[in-house]
């Protein structure tokens, strides 16, 4: 079915201007960029989004990063565009990434992995209401 999914273009990637890049890929994979911003997240944000970890070792590491430097957030529509996705980016850590995946491609490590998008249909649709509002998604 037609999905709309939500990403990142996190801190690792942003710094080291590969913007254009990741964006070249998800093109390629066949998924449409229907809204994009560049922001800071606070604090507040970064532990809200990442909330599910909270209890996790990297919790502390993990909002620092994403808090380090400007982000791209981004919707992207697609068929089966959740899945397809996860497809794109490869594995959480990029040792384990397939070949051609955005973070085989670009990720430095399992934390600095360039790229997030969401696991479900579910979270995508509340990740996606965090940052953009309905008439800012343009599809
Ligand atoms: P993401 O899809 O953004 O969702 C949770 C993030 O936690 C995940 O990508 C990883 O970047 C990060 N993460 C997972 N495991 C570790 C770890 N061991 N150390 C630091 N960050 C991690």
């Amino acid at each position: 079915a037609l999905e709309r999914t939500f990403s990142i273009i996190k801190p690792d990637a942003t710094r080291r201007n590969l913007t254009g890049a990741i964006n070249a890929t998800i093109e390629k994979a066949g998924l449409r960029i229907v809204a994009q911003k560049r922001i800071l997240l606070t604090r507040a944000q970064a532990e809200t989004f990442y909330g599910v970890h909270k209890e996790r070792p990297f919790f502390g590491e993990l909002v620092d990063f994403m808090i380090s430097e400007p982000i791209v957030v981004q919707v992207l529509e697609g068929e089966d565009a959740v899945a397809k996705y996860r497809e794109v980016m490869g594995a959480t850590n990029p040792a384990n990434a397939a070949e051609g995946t955005i973070r085989k491609e670009f990720a430095l490590s399992v934390g600095e992995n360039s790229a997030h998008g969401s696991d479900s249909l579910e979270n995508a649709q509340i990740e996606i209401a965090q940052f953009f509002a309905g008439n800012e998604i343009v599809g």
